[in-house]
């Protein structure tokens, strides 16, 4: 009985690791806010190179704190090129904008080295989260940390923010996961 069921696992996890439990990469495919005038300013960021690296510079027009401001976050998801985005289990509730800074800043800061890549302080809790003018220099988005388990295909992330309750502005960005091989 014991050695059966041993067998029994050493197969679901040798199914596991032949159904997509490979690396992959992330690239950049696209991203924008929805409102222009909004408090973070992203409108002169490009993506530059073969590569498509994220680089120039965001402002943060006013600090960020728990009295006003609150964050949320979604992710959608699409095999294909068409625009049939499903939204993903994961997400973001609304939570005060410091709390989520706190809590959700380790998935965001792996990706830009800080004092090299960004001058951001993405590395450590903030709060408010100060305004300013930040560099953002050639990043590109990095897998080690996603979970080996997703989907491949188009994955779509999408920032809402909200003062005082009322939404006031998305920032979305698209990418692209695909096996390396
Ligand atoms: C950017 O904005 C347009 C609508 O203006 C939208 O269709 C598009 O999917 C948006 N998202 C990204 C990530 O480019
Ligand atoms: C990248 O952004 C920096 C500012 O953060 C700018 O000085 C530099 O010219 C940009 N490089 C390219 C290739 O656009
Ligand atoms: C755009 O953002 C600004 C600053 O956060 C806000 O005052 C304004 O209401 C927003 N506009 C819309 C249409 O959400």
């Amino acid at each position: 009985m014991f050695k059966l069921s041993l067998c029994l696992l050493f197969l679901v996890f040798a199914v596991g690791l032949c159904f997509n439990y490979k690396p992959y990469t992330v690239s950049i495919v696209s991203f924008n806010q929805s409102n222009e005038t909004g408090v973070f300013d992203t409108t002169t960021l490009r993506l530059i190179g073969r590569e498509r690296l994220v680089n120039g510079t965001v402002e943060l027009k006013e600090d960020m704190d728990d009295s006003h401001w609150s964050f949320a976050g979604e992710l959608y998801f699409n095999p294909t090129e068409n625009n049939n985005f499903k939204r993903m289990a994961f997400n973001i509730p609304l939570t005060p904008i410091c709390k989520a800074f706190k809590n959700y800043r380790k998935y965001f800061s792996k990706h830009a080295e800080y004092g090299k890549q960004t001058n951001f302080p993405m590395h450590m809790d903030v709060c408010p989260v100060p305004k300013g003018t930040y560099y953002l220099k050639n990043i590109h988005l990095n897998s080690d940390n996603f979970p080996l388990m997703l989907q491949r295909g188009y994955m779509l992330g999408q920032g809402l923010f909200y003062y005082d309750g009322v939404h006031v502005g998305t920032y979305s960005i698209c990418t692209i996961l695909e096996d390396v091989d």
